[in-house]
C-alpha cells in the first residue's frame, strides 16, 4: 500500500510554524535544544516551567505532548527526549525519531512540523539527518492490517510532515534527502508488504506477478519468468529438488533494469524466495513455523530495491533474480541422501532438506552468471538460524570473496542505519561440506553454520565479485511486534546510490 503521508523541508523559526503540532528535542537533564529554547522564549518560559515540574527528564525516546502553549503558532508541542547532549549518536537519533513518530501517530495531529532534523550530530550532515527522519518516520507509522475486517489500527492521523532545516542553504540538500528517503521508504514498504502477506497469498506465482506489476509501472524493467518445465530443460536440478514436494508451481523470476543506455555490465541482486519453508522431509518443529512465511524476505528486498531504483531513475544496469518455491514434505519430495545435479554440473548430496535456500540460490547464481555476466553479484537470503545465533537481530551477516565489495557494503549499511557485520569465508571451513558420494553435501554440521552455508554458495560464484547477505536475524521481528522490517533495502539502496554517483 502506498503511504499517504507527504513530507517536505523548510526553514524558519519554530514558534512561527502554523500546524497541529511542533516537535522539538530536550536533552538530559531537562536541557532545551535550540528549537525548544525558541519555543520557550516565545511562550515566556512555559516549557521550562513544565520541565521543572519533572514530567520529562530527556531520556532518549521519552515524549511529552503539550496543549495550549502560548505565544506560538502551533496547536500542540511534542517534546522528545534526546539523551545527554554529548552522547547523541546515529542509533540514538534513529531511536528518538521513531519514538516521536509513534507518539505523533497516536495524537490527532495531521499536520506536523519537526525540528529534530536540526539536532547537531557529529559527522552527519543535513542530507543524512533529513533522509533518516523520512525513513524512520515511515517505518514507525507502517501498518499491515489489510486482511483484518475488524479491530483495524486507528486511521493514520499523520498526513503531512515538514522538517525544519537550519538555513536556506540547507534546503536543496534537504529536498534531495526527502526525495531519496521517500523512494527508499516506498521500497521498504513494498518489501514489508510482500513479506507480511500469508504464504497462501504470497506464492511463487504471486512474486512473479509482482515483478510484472513493477514492469507495468516502469518501462525501464524487463521481466522473464522461468517455469518448472523450462527449469527442467535448463537443468536446474537443485532448485527443482526443493520444489518437488509442493503442488505450488515454482518460478524463477528475472527482472532487468536499464536506467541508462550504456550502463555496462549489470549489478546482480539474487534474492531467496522460499514462500514457505516447512523444512521438507527434514521437517521443522511446529513452534514458530508460521514465521517461515518470511523465508522470501530476500526476494522481497530485491523487488523493493528495484522499485526504489526505478522511482529514482538511477542510471544503473541491474539484474534482479528470484528463485521462488515452497519447501514442503510430500510423496514426491526430496529425501535426505538424494543426490541431484545443479545447473553448474556439480552434484550435491542433500543430507538435510531444510538446507534448501542454498540449493535454490546456487542454481540462480549459475544462471545469472551465464546469462548476464554481472560485474558484481549480491545474494540476499534468510539462510541460516546459525546467523541469528552469531549476530542476533541487529546485524546482517556479510560474506564476500572481494574485500572492496565487502567494505562498500559494510559502509553502506552503517550509513543507512541498516548495518551488516562480516564473517569469514576461509578455505578451512570448506571441508565440512565433504560428501563421500557427491561433489559436496548441502550441510556442514552445526559448527559455524552460517559460514558453511556461505562456503556452499562460494562453490558456485567462480571468479565473480560476490557478496552474500544472511538476513535471517534482521528481515523480520518476532513476538508482539511480529512483522517484516524491509531490511536490507536501505543498505542496498545506499550501495546503489553510491554506485550511481561514482559513475
Ligand atoms: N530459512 C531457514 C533459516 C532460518 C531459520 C531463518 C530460522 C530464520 C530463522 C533455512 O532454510 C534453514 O532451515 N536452515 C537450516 C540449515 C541447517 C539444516 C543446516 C537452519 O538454519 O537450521
Ligand atoms: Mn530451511
Ligand atoms: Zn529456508
Amino acid at each position: 500500500m502506498e503511504s499517504n503521508i507527504t513530507i517536505a523541508v523548510k526553514s524558519g523559526p519554530p514558534e512561527k510554524q502554523r500546524c497541529a503540532c511542533i516537535v522539538a528535542g530536550v536533552y538530559e537533564t531537562r536541557k532545551l535544544t535550540e528549537a525548544a529554547a525558541s519555543l520557550d522564549r516565545a511562550s515566556r518560559g512555559q516549557l521550562s516551567t513544565v520541565l521543572r515540574r519533572g514530567d520529562l527528564q530527556g531520556k532518549v525516546g521519552q515524549t511529552l505532548l503539550l496543549h495550549n502553549v502560548g505565544g506560538i503558532s502551533a496547536e500542540r508541542v511534542l517534546l522528545v527526549g534526546c539523551g545527554r547532549e554529548r552522547d547523541l549518536n546515529e542509533a540514538k537519533f534513529r531511536k528518538l525519531l521513531a519514538a516521536a513518530a509513534s507518539r505523533l501517530n497516536e495524537t490527532g495531529s495531521a499536520d506536523v512540523v519537526s525540528c529534530l532534523a536540526e539536532l547537531p550530530l557529529k559527522d552527519r550532515d543535513v542530507y543524512w539527518k533529513v533522509r533518516q527522519s523520512v525513513e524512520v518516520t515511515r517505518d514507525a507509522i507502517y501498518r499491515f492490517d489489510r486482511l483484518k475486517t475488524k479491530n483495524k489500527a486507528r486511521r493514520q492521523a499523520l498526513r503531512r510532515l515538514t522538517l525544519i532545516v537550519s538555513g536556506r542553504d540547507d534546503l536543496m540538500a534537504g529536498e534531495q534527502a526527502v526525495r531519496e528517503g521517500v523512494a527508499i521508504a516506498n521500497g521498504v514498504d513494498l518489501a514489508k508488504d510482500l513479506s507480511n502477506l500469508p504464504p497462501n497469498i504470497c506464492t511463487p506465482t504471486h512474486l512473479a506477478e509482482q515483478a510484472r506489476e513493477l514492469a507495468r509501472k516502469h518501462r525501464t524493467f524487463k521481466v522473464t519468468v522461468v517455469d518448472r518445465l523450462q527449469m527442467e530443460k535448463l537443468g536446474m536440478g537443485a532448485l527443482l529438488a526443493v520444489a518437488r514436494g509442493s503442488h505450488e508451481p515454482p518460478k524463477f523470476v528475472i527482472i532487468e533494469y536499464r536506467g541508462s543506455k550504456d550502463a555496462g555490465k549489470p549489478i546482480a541482486l539474487v534474492g531467496k524466495g522460499v514462500t514457505f519453508d516447512s523444512g521438507g522431509i527434514s521437517i521443522k518443529p511446529a513452534a514458530a513455523m508460521d514465521e517461515m512465511k518470511f523465508d522470501m524476505c530476500g526476494a522481497a528486498s530485491v523487488l523493493g530495491t528495484l522499485s526504489a531504483v526505478a522511482e529514482l531513475k538511477l542510471p544503473l544496469h541491474i539484474v534482479g533474480a528470484i528463485p521462488a518455491t515452497e519447501n514442503l514434505p510430500g510423496g514426491s519430495a526430496t529425501k535426505p541422501a538424494d543426490i541431484v545435479t545443479s545447473l553448474s554440473g556439480q552434484t550435491i548430496e542433500i543430507l538435510n532438506t531444510d538446507a534448501e535456500g542454498r540449493l535454490i540460490l546456487c542454481d540462480a547464481i549459475t544462471y545469472v552468471e551465464k546469462h548476464h555476466e554481472p560485474k558484481v553479484l549480491i545474494d540476499i537470503a534468510t539462510l541460516t538460524g546459525a546467523c541469528v545465533i552469531a549476530l542476533g537481530n541487529h546485524a546482517t551477516g556479510l560474506f564476500s570473496n572481494h574485500p572492496p565489495l565487502a567494505n562498500a557494503l559494510l559502509e553502506a549499511g552503517k550509513t543507512a542505519g541498516d548495518p551488516a557485520w562480516q564473517l569469514p569465508l576461509w578455505e578451512e571451513y570448506q571441508s565440512q561440506l565433504d560428501s563421500p558420494f557427491a561433489d559436496m553435501a548441502n550441510v556442514g554440521g552445526r559448527e559455524g553454520g552460517a559460514i558453511t552455508a556461505a562456503c556452499f554458495l562460494s562453490r558456485f560464484t567462480g571468479k565473480l565479485h560476490w557478496a552474500h547477505l544472511d538476513i535471517a536475524g534482521t528481515a523480520w521481528r518476532t513476538g508482539k511486534q511480529k512483522g517484516a522490517t524491509g531490511r536490507p533495502v536501505p543498505l542496498l539502496m545506499q550501495y546503489l546510490l553510491h554506485c550511481a554517483k561514482g559513475r
